[in-house]
């Protein structure tokens, strides 16, 4: 959505939840992961870029020390002290919000209002977003003047802590630090990055996410094993992390041979994609999504059958480039490379694949912005 809608929303949405007026509206994009998957907790590349797609916060400063807030999405309110914030349920929206709050400690508590267009569950970032807007809201409010990179490690930390999932840090760094038609070369090991033009719109392009609405559950799902077995693979091979193993000698058999052939190809996958992006080969970075793909099916095994399906109906399409899954697996969404004038085509393809019995949605998405406060349009109407 852009800013105009992100504060109308936002204004609307705290006036009827907490009555007035919030002292800022912020939004934070959701993010697609292009290439690079499940490499950066092994101090890999990876290239996401932050979409059109946002949760919005709006916010404003209270007088004593407590976070009152309200998830439109979840249609809850929920309430603590600063001084006595803890993680609660797992899979609990507002433990996003109360591991950053912790993290940042704040000077006086906030009424915030959690609203948005970025679906949750589909693999988009939700959770990393939400962190990433509330942190971008209480920054500001609070005048903390912390930089987005930080923001980002806030971001991550409270996710590990609070949500306990040791997610490595692509996510948050994508949500915070998005430009537009841009996405984000992150090298995880120094923490750099390097925004990369990516818009295939003037070759007549489109990318399509695909949610297949198979909902995949972090703490649940095979993340934390992944995350096991290739630090088993690199403590096997004897180097700190799979970013310093010889592909072309992998001394390991089995499950952890496989998982650290994935980790290996898919950075040189991603080397290979901002090449090509580079030189507007938009055939190779559509072979590079399929070639990711096949390798996240088979030597990682974190697809799934919905996603599988979503891949082979592109394969069977001319005028697709490529697809993949994005972000963690197990469900959630897939990426399409395609021509804009092909796009009516691949739904029903899709449609028919399924035979109308898995429903899924999908929309084109751009490269954006990363989280920021909105500012009052200039007519201050909506
Ligand atoms: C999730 C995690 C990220 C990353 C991806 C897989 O989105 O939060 O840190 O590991 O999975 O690439």
């Amino acid at each position: 959505m852009n800013d105009r809608e992100a504060w109308v929303l936002g204004q609307h949405a705290f006036g009827t939840s907490f009555g007035g007026v919030a002292d800022g509206v912020y939004a934070a994009p959701g993010r697609v992961n292009l290439i690079g998957e499940h490499t950066d907790y092994q101090q890999g590349l990876c290239l996401p870029a932050a979409i059109d797609r946002h949760t919005v916060v709006a916010a404003r400063r209270r007088t004593d020390r407590r976070v009152v807030a309200y998830s439109q999405a979840q249609g809850c309110w929920a309430t603590s002290p600063l001084g006595d914030l803890r993680p609660g349920p797992s899979g609990w929206w507002f433990n996003y919000v109360a591991g950053v709050c912790e993290a940042l400690r704040p000077p006086w508590g906030c009424d915030l209002v959690v609203v948005g267009d970025l679906p949750v569950g589909a693999g988009l970032s939700s959770s990393a977003s939400l962190e990433m807007a509330v942190g971008t809201a209480l920054n500001d409010l609070f005048g903390l003047g912390i930089n987005p990179e930080n923001l980002a490690l806030v971001g991550q930390r409270a996710e590990n802590a609070f949500a306990g999932v040791s997610t490595g840090i692509m996510d948050q760094f994508a949500c915070a630090l998005g430009r537009e038609g841009m996405a984000l070369l992150l090298d995880t090991r120094t923490r750099s990055t390097v925004p990369i033009p990516f818009d295939p719109e003037p070759s007549g392009l489109t990318l399509l996410v695909v949610d297949t609405q198979v909902e995949r559950q972090l703490v649940s799902g095979g993340y934390q094993a992944r995350f096991e077995e290739a630090q088993a693979a690199a403590r096997a091979l004897g180097v700190a992390s799979l970013r310093d193993a010889d592909p072309a000698h992998l001394s390991l058999d089995g499950v952890l041979l496989r998982r650290a052939r994935h980790i290996c190809s898919e950075n040189e996958r991603v080397r290979l994609v901002v090449a090509a992006a580079g030189r507007r080969a938009w055939d190779e970075v559509g072979q590079a999504f399929y070639a990711s793909h096949q390798s996240l099916r088979d030597d990682y095994e974190v697809s799934h059958p919905a996603l599988d399906r979503v891949v082979e109906t592109a394969m069977h399409c001319p005028s697709v480039l490529g697809a993949r899954l994005t972000g963690a697996g197990f469900g959630g969404a897939a990426i399409v490379l395609l021509r804009q004038d092909a796009e009516g085509d691949f739904r029903q393809a899709l449609g028919a694949a399924w035979r109308g019995r898995l429903p899924f949605r999908a929309w084109r998405v751009h490269p954006s912005r990363g989280a920021h406060r909105v500012e009052v349009p200039a007519d201050g109407k909506p």
